[in-house]
């Protein structure tokens, strides 16, 4: 059986297809299902749904008619790009547009990635068309959001399958140093360790609101709502919370699966396995629909999470030039989100085997979730001459992979800050180590460089 895991492992190009013609979406279907590559998660039939399914299930392409009844489709296409800046639009002319220039301009222009000409009975429609579109249009929009240009923000994530080596320390610095460059980039740290996050600590601040804030205005997370909830911490740098002490409880309670699992609930997941293998209808007694509301009430708490996750960096992204991202180091669906939408995944690895194991695995996961090696790069942390890994040892391991950045093993001078809450890299310039976090730093915005409107 595949796993949630297995799956976003495994990426495969997610389509949402919106047509109102039967035959048109049955063909469609079908060749998306066929596609190795490509995996359809919804129809809809008119374009209120369209919108409404974006905003659900936020897919990677969209592949839309010109005669969907409700607004024009160069609209829809337009609301999608807004909602969800990572989509990427093919339109299915079924009209005569295609032939005509005008329009297709227009269509390029509002964001869309092809027009396909389709006809009736659309038995002259061949499954390479889709599908080549539908990858070119995927690859367009990711090397679009991942290139110089575009207008759009930049998520860093920090991650390591190890603990403790230095992830929090050097996302809180980084950011800290993002948002002081001269050429003013707004920047926000955001705790993406939402089971424990403990990005507060390092920066001496004690929140009083968290990302669960968001979830009323999930529906649109404007500028306004991250600012009521993500305070400045100094001059120009603004943190977003994970979930707070008070809301740990809850909010685990409510993600982890161990109650749904024991005893007489395990036994009735078994029963309706059982049915649903075989066939039949599935049969719950009056005594079980409890356990079933129970799952569903998990499932739809993990959705709510996951949406949560999504367009909380969406909207960070759309308001912050420098949006870095702290994660812990294991994988839940939250992280997996994370990283999933990051521009650049800094993976942090000291020198010994156990973290250059660690940083090697992330490397592989990361690249089979579906990022791109540019997108992948890291960092020594906790650098020292005496140690028997040294950091070109590290260089020649991960040849292929950029280093960012090389931190000294430094704890003495560390630890005042990390104990005050503060960060070095704000009150002691001069230091060793803040020169070595600015070259970090630097190496990130050439490599990241935010593009601003002329
Ligand atoms: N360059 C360094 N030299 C010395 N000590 C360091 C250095 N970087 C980090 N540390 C120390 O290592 C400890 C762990 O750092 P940090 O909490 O940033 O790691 P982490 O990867 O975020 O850990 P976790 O997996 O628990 O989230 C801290 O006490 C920190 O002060
Ligand atoms: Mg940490």
């Amino acid at each position: 059986m595949m796993t949630n895991f297995d799956w976003q492992l495994h990426k495969k190009v997610r389509v949402l297809l919106a047509s109102n013609d039967a035959t048109l979406t049955e063909r469609v279907w079908a060749f998306l299902e066929q596609g190795g590559d490509t995996m359809p998660i919804g129809t809809a039939i008119g374009s209120r749904e369209c919108i409404e399914m974006l905003k659900n299930h936020a897919p990677d392409v969209l592949l839309i008619t010109d005669d969907l009844p409700g607004e024009d489709v160069l609209d829809v296409c337009r609301q999608a790009i807004h909602i969800h800046p990572r989509i990427a639009s093919v339109i299915l002319a079924c009209q005569s547009h295609y032939q005509d220039h005008q329009y297709l301009h227009q269509a390029l222009d509002s964001g869309v990635c092809d027009v396909i000409h389709v006809e009736p009975p659309y038995t002259t429609l061949r499954y390479q068309t889709i599908i080549d579109s539908v990858l070119q249009a995927y690859n367009i929009i990711q090397d679009r959001v991942s290139g110089v240009g575009g207008g759009i923000g930049r998520v860093i994530s920090f991650f390591s399958f190890k603990g403790g080596v230095g992830k929090t320390t050097l996302a809180a610095n980084l950011a800290f140093l993002l948002s002081s460059q001269e050429d003013r980039s707004r920047a926000i740290l955001s705790d993406f360790n939402w089971q424990f996050g403990s990005l507060e600590t390092y920066v001496g601040h004690t929140a009083s609101q968290s990302v669960l804030d968001l979830i009323p205005v999930l529906d649109g997370i404007s500028r306004t709502d991250l600012e009521n909830i993500a305070p400045l911490i100094n001059d120009r740098l603004r943190l977003l919370s994970a979930p707070l002490d008070a809301e740990r409880v809850e909010f685990m309670r409510d993600v982890l699966e161990r109650d749904v699992l024991e005893d007489d609930r395990a036994s009735f997941i078994d029963d309706a396995l059982a049915q649903i293998r075989e066939q039949q209808t599935v049969h719950i007694n009056a005594g079980r629909t409890e356990y079933l509301e129970l799952l569903l009430k998990k499932e739809k708490v993990k959705q709510i999470v996951l949406m949560l996750a999504r367009r909380t960096i969406h909207s960070l992204r759309r308001n912050y030039h420098y949006v870095v991202l702290d994660t812990p180091s294991h994988l839940d669906d939250v992280t997996l989100t994370a990283l999933e939408l990051s521009d650049l995944v800094v993976l942090v690895c000291t020198p010994d085997l156990p973290s250059v194991r660690a940083t090697r695995a992330a490397m592989n996961v990361l690249e089979e979730m579906g990022l791109r090696r540019e997108q992948i790069a890291y960092c020594v942390n906790r650098a020292t001459r005496r140690a028997d890994i040294r950091s070109d040892d590290i260089r020649n391991l991960f040849s292929g992979y950029d280093m960012l950045g090389e931190v000294s093993a430094d704890f003495r001078t560390l630890q005042p800050f990390i104990n005050n809450g503060s960060l070095i890299a704000e009150l002691a310039p001069n230091a060793a180590m803040t020169r070595e976090l600015r070259q970090f730093a630097a190496h990130v915005t050439e490599r990241l460089p935010v593009a601003r409107a002329a």
